[in-house]
């Protein structure tokens, strides 16, 4: 069972004491969340006027890249973009800090992603099946194949009501893997190089990618597993603070709406014990290399 890990930090560049963080890089890679009840991410009052899904169209998060500072997925209505984009900005540098502290063994390998904002319930937002995050899944992107990199996200509940942003959380990658391993099947011989000459991935979509979409796909497609399995459920108040593997970690978010998200990408090797990831699990498993 997923276990939930509190720290007590209440500022976003905390120091943290060696023992704590030899616990906090052992058990993310046991796959912990690392919860940080007491962390807010204060917003001014211009940024306040974004808690609305008015401040997105058809897309349902606003999506910002620290690399290059390009802001997308914010609607007409939203005039002032550059308060929006430094919100975002100063996710991306706070949820940095926060990572690099604690996890400070990751702190030179670390590739920023994505900062999302979502503003819209999460409660019967769905369009499909596959896009449904209210189902148990772990997470892997269609376009954006990860190759060996591993998926580390830092979450924060943004919301101004005495919301929570409720989870569920499933049982460990091995035993999901060991449940739906029977049900894959292998990538068609030659198909990784079309689908990127195609531009339906935006690089080569390697074996470990493509096995980590369809466990994705068969997690949400099997009703059985989603209410049968076990689970907890946790509520992440408002001014909390959550890191996790989201390839790793079965999840799923049952309701809440307003939450920051950093998506930052790590090499395997940077790992302080590779063999615990879910590219090292599946190859132990399949008795081949995915990547
Ligand atoms: C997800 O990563 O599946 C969704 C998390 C959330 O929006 O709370
Ligand atoms: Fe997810």
């Amino acid at each position: 069972m997923t276990k939930i890990c509190e720290y007590d930090a209440t500022t976003w560049d905390a120091e943290f004491a060696e023992d704590l963080k030899a616990q906090a890089l052992a058990g993310i890679e046991e796959g912990q969340v690392l919860f940080f009840p007491r962390l807010a991410f204060p917003l001014t009052d211009a940024e306040r006027h974004f808690l609305s899904p008015a401040t997105v169209g058809k897309s349902k998060n606003v999506s910002f890249d620290p690399l290059t500072g390009a802001l997308k997925g914010f609607s007409e209505q939203v005039s002032d973009r550059e308060a929006l984009g430094n919100m975002m900005a100063r996710f991306a540098s706070s949820s940095r800090a926060l990572v690099t502290n604690l996890l400070s063994h990751y702190r030179t390998a670390l590739l920023p992603g994505r900062t999302s904002f979502r503003p819209v319930e999460a409660a019967g937002r769905a369009s499909s099946w596959r896009k449904d995050d209210t189902r148990l899944h772990v997470d892997s992107f269609p376009s954006a194949p990860v190759q060996d990199r591993r998926i580390l996200r830092v979450f924060n509940n943004v919301n101004p009501d005495g919301k929570p942003r409720t989870w569920r959380l499933g049982g460990s990658f091995e035993a999901v893997a060991a449940r739906f391993l029977p049900s894959l099947s292998a990538p068609l011989w030659g198909s990784a190089p079309v689908l990127e000459w195609l531009g339906v991935t935006k690089s080569r979509r390697s074996p470990y990618d493509h096995f980590m979409l369809q466990l994705h796909d068969r997690m949400k497609a099997d009703l059985d597993y989603q209410s049968g399995t076990d689970q907890v459920t946790h509520d992440f108040p408002p001014g909390s603070t959550w890191i996790v593997f989201t390839d790793q970690v079965s999840h799923a978010v049952m309701a809440g709406q307003y939450l920051l998200e950093q998506t930052f990408y790590l090499p395997l090797e940077a790992m302080q014990d590779p063999a615990k990831s879910p590219l090292r699990i599946l190859e132990r498993m399949m008795g081949r290399m995915l990547v």
